[in-house]
């Protein structure tokens, strides 16, 4: 099959384009409004960047029905700070919840019972139960496309990290006790059950 993707319509676009990167981890961003309004959502476009200086990005997509920002993007733009708590399998259903798409003034914390706690270095809450805390402050943000299907790209760089003391050994995290999720296509997700392990080969 031959696609070009710029002749699909922004759905089947869409379609093609969780279908084919994947597995995504998963970035609970919390971040707060200039009103002080708590907001927490999902986001699996979601990746490193660079490990020092320590970068990770995100890209909330514009809302199709109407164009709009949603309100991750909109308090990033206005207070230039959110954190990224990462999805594990004992919070993903609660992550999920999160996704509704909620009325600017709802603080989805409470709306999830996932618990806000204070950062050290930034106004937006950490997420308890998230056992890796990334504190943000904004680097960049860039915008693609217009219209459906269109998104930001937001770049961040981490000014403070909370770590559960049990994951972190030799400072490495514990992969096995993590338990991390994966965003698949549809209504799939990943769970780390299935590891193998490739030695990088040498040159010779
Ligand atoms: C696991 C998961 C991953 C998601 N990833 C994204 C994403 O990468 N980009 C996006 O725009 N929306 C994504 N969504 C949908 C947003 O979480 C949803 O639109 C949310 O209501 C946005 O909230 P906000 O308006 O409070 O920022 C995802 C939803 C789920 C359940």
């Amino acid at each position: 099959m031959e696609i070009i993707p710029e002749n699909l319509t922004w759905k089947d676009s869409y379609k093609l384009y969780t279908g084919s990167i994947l597995p995504r981890p998963i970035a609970l961003v919390s971040t707060i409004s200039k009103g002080g309004i708590p907001n927490l959502a999902p986001f699996s476009n979601f990746c490193g960047v660079c490990p020092r200086p320590f970068i990770v990005a995100f890209a909330p997509l514009i809302r199709p029905e109407d164009g709009t920002k949603k309100d991750t993007t909109r308090n990033i733009e206005e207070t230039g700070q959110f954190v990224v708590n990462i999805v594990t399998e004992d919070i993903v259903t609660k992550v999920n919840e999160a996704s509704i798409e909620f009325a600017s003034d709802i603080d989805e914390f409470q709306e999830t019972g996932l618990t806000p706690i204070p950062s050290s270095k930034v106004m937006p809450y950490r997420v308890k139960e998230s056992p890796i805390q990334m504190e943000c402050v904004l680097e960049n943000m860039l915008a693609f496309g217009e219209g459906a299907g269109s998104s930001n790209l937001v770049i961040g760089r981490v000014v403070q990290m909370h770590i559960e003391d049990v994951l972190y050994k030799y400072g490495k995290i514990d992969l096995a006790n993590l338990k991390p999720v994966g965003r698949l296509s549809g209504e799939y997700y990943a769970k780390m059950s299935d590891l193998f392990t490739l030695k990088r080969p040498e040159r010779h």
